[in-house]
């Protein structure tokens, strides 16, 4: 549906996922729009990146989602739209709710605005997140062998599907679920050619973990820089990790189907595969690094899952996609790339302020 002379408009193109699939598209000769504000502190070298490499079809908007018009004419140029641009951190969502919503859910609403009024049948991926399914209460755990797992073997041995009732929970799970539900409607009602990914903790290189968000990056960050860690709660949640090479291609493959795959929302993650423990990821750093980080243990957050693994075989089903990068491999990929780059631990983001 989209025509390879058309740009993709990846909002939060500077971002960690947004960067690493810019450069995707445009390494395949694609031109591609970056729209971003550059809030999260360290993604201007993510955009310096991109331009060095793809001096002639990348076009840089610098521009805020909460801005109807920029957010117009950006998608005026446009002939897909792939949404990644977000307030990303629960923590920054609990301290300022309102900023977080104004991001988060008018930001998208704006951008599919702009792509209903184009008139333009114009493809349309949104990032949203695993939050949207709530902390899982429901489900009756066992902790074994330092894991929290779900007591129902079908669960444990498939994850979770789509089919599970949505139960946004904290504001940054209220924002991203409200806008997953928006443009999965504007499918529906104004058919609007849009798919949503509910994605797992995606990690990778170009990410600037911290304590906030971006946990493997940031564990990695602080052990490969010799300070110690917090673990809130208990180090034995459960996520299956996803590198970000395998994020990418299923963006890629669910864009190229859109046409089939309008109005679905997919899980995304490593799977069953790559479900691993809080503290199995500090082990194997421990091993990739030879550094003994000083652990300290805080107070779980609110909303967390003490276990989230997604069922991904409707995307599998879907596209010809599957994870490609084994969780060790990845985590070794990504310690290469910060030691090359010397990346060091970062401050807390601050809450986003309204553009002036
Ligand atoms: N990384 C993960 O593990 C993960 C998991 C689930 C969902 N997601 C979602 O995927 C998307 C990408 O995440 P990421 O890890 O690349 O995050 P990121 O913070 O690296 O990228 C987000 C980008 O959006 C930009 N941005 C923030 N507010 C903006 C605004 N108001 N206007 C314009 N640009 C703005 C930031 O500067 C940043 O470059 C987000 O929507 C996030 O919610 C990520």
């Amino acid at each position: 549906m989209t025509m390879p002379h058309e740009p993709v408009l990846v909002t939060g193109g500077a971002g960690f996922v947004g960067s690493n699939l810019a450069d995707a598209l445009l390494s395949d000769g694609r031109a591609v729009i970056v729209f971003d504000n550059l809030s999260r502190p360290g993604v201007s070298t993510n955009l310096d990146w991109l331009r060095s490499r793809h001096p002639e079809r990348l076009t840089a908007v610098i521009g805020d989602l909460r801005d109807a018009d920029a957010v117009a004419q950006a998608v005026g140029m446009a002939g897909a739209v792939i949404h990644l641009a977000a307030q990303t951190a629960v923590t920054t969502s609990l301290i300022d709710p309102v900023a977080d919503f104004e991001v988060n859910a008018r930001g998208t609403l704006n951008l599919l605005e702009a792509v209903r009024q184009s008139g333009r049948p114009m493809p349309f991926l949104f990032a949203s997140t695993n939050k949207v399914y709530g902390a899982l209460s429901d489900l009756d755990m066992d902790a074994a062998n330092g894991r929290h797992l779900p007591r129902d073997p079908e669960v444990r041995l498939r994850g979770i599907d789509e089919t599970r009732p949505l139960d946004f929970c904290t504001p940054y799970g209220c924002s991203k679920g409200v806008a997953d539900q928006y443009v999965l409607d504007y499918a529906r009602s104004f058919g609007v050619p849009a798919a949503v990914l509910r994605m797992s903790c995606i990690y990778g290189p170009r990410q600037f973990g911290t304590e906030d968000q971006g946990w493997v990056a940031h564990f990695l960050i602080r052990i490969l820089s010799g300070e110690d860690i917090t673990i809130f709660g208990d180090g034995r949640q459960v996520r299956d990790i996803l590198h970000v090479a395998d994020a990418v291609a299923a963006y890629r493959m669910v864009l190229d189907r859109i046409e089939d795959l309008s109005g679905r929302a997919f899980n995304l993650g490593g799977g069953v595969g790559n479900a691993v423990s809080l503290m199995d990821v500090i082990d194997t750093i421990r091993e990739i690094s030879n550094q003994q980080p000083a652990i300290r243990f805080a107070d779980w957050r609110p909303g967390d899952q003490p276990w989230f693994v997604a069922d991904t075989s409707a995307i599998e089903k879907a596209t010809d996609w599957k994870p490609r990068i084994g969780w060790q491999d990845g985590l070794r990929d990504l310690a290469a790339w910060l030691r090359e780059n010397r990346v060091f631990p970062a401050g807390r983001a601050e809450p986003q302020r309204r553009p002036a």
